[in-house]
């Protein structure tokens, strides 16, 4: 399986990364990016091959990753037109449809869509995917495989579900940092050292999020369990609850949601 991505910035290094440590070969993979100081520093890490530009390629594989932004893709993808064979483009470009990037593909329907996101970076991701009714099962799971090297995947039959993804798992890293960052506020108000409110906090939230994780029960019932009655979390859940906080989240996600669908068009329009 030869592999190629489009674009070399963060996401390719955590997805090369990934897939060297599951056994895929470095001279297995291709990387275009304009950058130098990109094609030097994945040459250096990873020992793949590097090109300034599509154009010196001599194809581009089984499978072509699009890692560029999504306001660079058109203009990366059009030399790459009528040169795709039979390649499975897997794109990781947050808000683009399929219907605009194969149209920007010359055609192309191959396509499978992923919303990865940033715990990705460390193996620690959650990715959404989608994919054209014209990928097969095998291509399916070769773009899996690709996306689990850094993570988990969870597959999406319908594309318009994606801006929920996007919403829910994309954006939610920002969503925890901003309860780890209450977290510690309340620490530092409460006299701990900041380093004490950040190994509190940050702890709290991992060892929570794993124990939710090997569960059996829903998070409600564990919620419950640790709230005794007249206890220090039910005083604590009572404020939150008053103050909007469940409320708030679930507002926030689905104004994530409707600005994902607003974002989507403005590129699909380019
Ligand atoms: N970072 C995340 O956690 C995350 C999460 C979900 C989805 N994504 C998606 O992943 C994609 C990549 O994000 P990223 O954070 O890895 O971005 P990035 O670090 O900016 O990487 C993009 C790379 O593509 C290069 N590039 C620009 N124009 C190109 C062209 N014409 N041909 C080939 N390469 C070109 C850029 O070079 P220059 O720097 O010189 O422009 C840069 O090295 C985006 O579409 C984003 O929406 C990222």
């Amino acid at each position: 399986m030869k592999i190629t991505f489009l674009g070399g910035g963060n996401m390719a290094n955590a997805l090369i990364g990934g897939m060297l440590k599951q056994g895929i070969g470095a001279a297995d993979i291709s990387v275009i990016d304009p950058s130098a100081d990109a094609r030097v520093s994945l040459a250096a890490t990873y020992a793949v091959s590097c090109v300034e530009s599509a154009e010196t390629l001599s194809g581009v594989g089984n499978l072509l990753v699009l890692a560029v932004k999504p306001q660079q893709m058109r203009e990366a993808v059009a030399p790459l037109v009528g040169r795709l064979g039979d390649a499975v483009v897997v794109s990781i470009a947050a808000g683009l449809d399929m219907a605009t990037l194969s149209r920007w593909l010359g055609g192309h329907r191959r396509i499978v869509r992923c919303m990865p996101n940033t715990p990705a970076l460390i193996g620690a991701g959650i990715t959404g995917l989608c994919a054209l009714p014209e990928v097969s099962d095998d291509e399916r799971a070769a773009a899996d495989r690709l996306l689990r090297s850094v993570g988990t995947t969870v597959w999406i039959t319908d594309e318009v579900r994606m801006d929920a993804v996007t919403a829910l798992s994309g954006s939610g890293p920002a969503y925890v940092f901003m309860f780890i960052e209450a977290l510690e506020q309340a620490a530092a108000d409460l006299g701990f050292t900041p380093e004490q409110g950040r190994q509190l906090a940050i702890g709290t939230v991992q060892g929570a999020a794993a124990l939710a994780a090997q569960s059996a029960e829903p998070a409600s019932v564990l919620r419950e369990r640790v709230t005794s009655k007249g206890g220090t979390t039910e005083a604590a859940l009572g404020i939150m609850t008053k103050k909007g906080v469940g409320e708030g989240i679930v507002a926030g996600v689905k104004a994530a949601e409707t600005r994902g669908r607003e974002l989507g068009k403005l590129l699909g329009a380019i």
